[in-house]
């Protein structure tokens, strides 16, 4: 190959890097890592992508000097030059992506050891997920509807399902794991970033799947203590608004006196006016009815999206608390 052909083609290919690496840099493409596994799971997009610009800069070099040098005249109907496999080269191109790719399974295989890691001794948060909401259980019993995480200790999620699949994913932390009924999955997380960042439901999950979200929240090490502390021995709210909390029912509808501001649902402040147009009953009748049928009575401007099965999932007595809470409170 002559000497110019060879520096015309590292022209080209300097060019098309240039462009892909200005692309590849220039545009925000990750959320900030927030935690020591983000920032590794960071390291293998970046390790494979330095890759891709490579090949893809050897490739686009090769095609622009072809279409340059070889293209056809417009009155040119002669067929090409025979030309038979070159098998120095085949071996090249099959033994060089081979390499690459065996490359990025050993990163990838390091970088998911190393990030399933809890340690001798971690945070150990439980996560339940459930149609519509999260619950998160805290080593001192307490469950609350957000995460608290402190900063440079590893956490160890043990995460569950009560009735179908969703999926557990913060952006700034990058990994999902799913939660599924009757498995345990695990997922550390070693926060390195004070804030607040969405916690999602990434698995499609029923019609509130895309309100099925949460926060988290990166403490200092020091006030995340005494929030254990502390949370266990919170004035206990209601049974009423425990159980409110615990089936997720603020994911949908709003309620002044739980500060719910869910949209999805009726809104249980308008309950005593609802319950005159409905016209099915007493209003703690009509509210079971509801929780516990919710097909049988559909609000106008509602449609029959609540789960069918709070009837058997809310043992008998929560459901009494339930009730009288939602009647007593509203309006
Ligand atoms: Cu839960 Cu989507």
């Amino acid at each position: 190959m002559r000497r110019g052909a060879i520096i015309q083609l590292a022209v080209f290919a300097a060019i098309a890097a240039a462009i892909a690496t200005a692309t590849a840099l220039l545009i925000p493409w990750l959320p900030v890592s927030a935690s020591r596994e983000a920032q590794r799971i960071h390291f293998v997009y970046w390790f494979t992508t330095a890759i891709c610009i490579a090949v893809f800069s050897v490739v686009v070099a090769v095609i622009a000097y072809s279409v340059w040098k070889f293209r056809a005249r417009p009155d040119d109907d002669s067929d090409g030059p025979p030309i038979h496999g070159h098998t120095k080269l085949e071996i090249w191109w099959t033994a060089i992506p081979a390499v690459l790719v065996t490359a990025i399974s050993i990163v990838s295989a390091i970088v998911l050891a190393q990030n399933s890691n809890a340690g001798s001794n971690p945070v150990k948060i439980g996560v339940l997920g459930r149609q519509f909401a999260w619950q998160f259980t805290y080593s001192n019993g307490q469950k609350l509807g957000y995460l608290e995480v402190p900063l440079h200790r590893k956490v160890e999620l043990d995460i569950t399902s009560d009735d179908v699949i969703h999926s557990f994913w913060v952006p700034q932390f990058s990994q999902k794991q799913d939660a599924v009924p009757g498995a345990h999955n695990k997922l550390v997380i070693t926060p390195i970033k004070l804030g607040k960042f969405p916690v999602i439901c990434t698995e499609l999950c029923g019609l509130g799947h895309s309100l099925m979200r949460s926060y988290a929240t990166v403490v200092p090490q020091a006030q995340f203590a005494t929030f254990l502390k502390n949370a266990g021995k919170q004035p206990a709210a209601s049974p009423g608004q425990t159980a409110f909390d615990k089936y997720g029912c603020n994911s949908c509808h709003t309620l002044q006196a739980a500060s719910a501001t869910g949209t999805l649902g009726p809104d249980l402040d308008k309950l005593k006016q609802y319950a005159t147009q409905a016209n099915r009953g007493t209003l703690p009748a009509f509210i079971k009815e509801s929780i516990v049928n919710p097909g049988a009575y559909i609000q106008p401007g509602y449609q029959d999206q609540m789960p069918h099965t709070f009837g058997t999932q809310i043992p008998a007595g929560q459901l009494t608390q339930l009730v009288q809470y939602l009647a007593q409170n509203a309006k």
